[in-house]
């Protein structure tokens, strides 16, 4: 399996901490915040990985993580021109996935939890279909939500539903087969000018081949696009690390653990 990090964006719910630089960059606490999505993709076992980023970026991506080679996996890179949706991802990391499954995920995603290695160890021998996973929230208004039918089975994904109805939001890991690419070049961009990542999942949904993998109660996923969610996010990497001496998103730990 192949893994993207998107780490474009503007952040603009984070100015002015991130008007001269990439959102991913910031601190989470002790390390950048693109450290915490790379390490999941890691904890998946995947050791192929290509960061996304704005041109003017790039550089600084390189100079912070360069080819991987550090941590016993390889880097590549590759530019978003414009922030034209998640599922352009896919599209502009079609040379790099070829073939292969892919697992994407959001520069400023942050998992974090007990059950979770064996999920992601799960989704990352994943061959055929596509799994989103689901936490759930109490304030689905801001989230994409999945809805279930009687017997647990996914519906559809709603974007900010007004009268959600259900609290599961699809948070930002998608894994996919080697259609993604395809999938996700046939989609019109919606009526903001974005490929949306909900429409590929839709696709996969209505062919029956979507998996939503719901992260249980021991779990954490983070939101860190606003001032007051990125700080909750520092406090809580930092009581962790304080109570447990244990270590989120550190690449390093997780290549001497996978034996990369
Ligand atoms: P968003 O939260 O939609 O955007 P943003 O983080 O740039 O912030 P803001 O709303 O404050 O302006 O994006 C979620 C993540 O996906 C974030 O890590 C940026 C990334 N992203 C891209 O890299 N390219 C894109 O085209 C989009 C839509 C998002």
């Amino acid at each position: 399996m192949r893994g993207i990090v998107l780490s474009g964006g503007r952040g603009t719910r984070l100015y002015p901490a991130t008007k001269a630089v990439s959102k991913q960059l910031i601190p989470l606490y002790d390390k950048p915040m693109v450290y915490y999505p790379l390490s999941t993709l890691m904890q998946m076992g995947i050791r192929e990985i290509l960061v996304v980023t704005t041109p003017e970026d790039e550089e600084r991506y390189r100079q912070l993580l360069g080819d991987g080679g550090q941590w016993g996996i390889h880097i590549s890179y590759c530019r978003q021109p414009r922030p034209e949706g998640i599922a352009q991802a896919l599209v502009l990391g079609r040379d790099f996935i070829k073939d292969r499954s892919v697992a994407l995920i959001l520069g400023d995603n942050f998992i974090h939890g007990d059950g979770l290695f064996q999920s992601l160890g799960r989704a990352g021998g994943l061959t055929t279909g596509a799994i989103n996973f689901a936490y759930r929230v109490s304030d689905p208004q801001r989230y994409g939500i999945v809805e279930f039918d009687a017997e647990g089975r996914p519906l559809r994904v709603v974007e900010k539903p007004t009268k959600p109805r259900s609290n599961w939001a699809v948070i930002g890991l998608y894994v996919y087969d080697q259609r993604a690419s395809d999938f996700a070049a046939e989609l019109k961009p919606s009526a903001r000018g974005e490929l949306e990542i909900t429409d590929l999942n839709q696709r996969y949904l209505d062919l029956g081949e979507l998996r939503i993998e719901k992260l249980g109660t021991g779990n954490a996923w983070l939101d860190t696009g606003t001032h007051d969610s990125w700080l909750e996010a520092c406090h809580y990497v930092q009581t962790i690390f304080h109570r447990q001496g244990q270590m989120i998103g550190c690449p390093e730990e997780v290549a001497y653990r996978s034996n990369f």
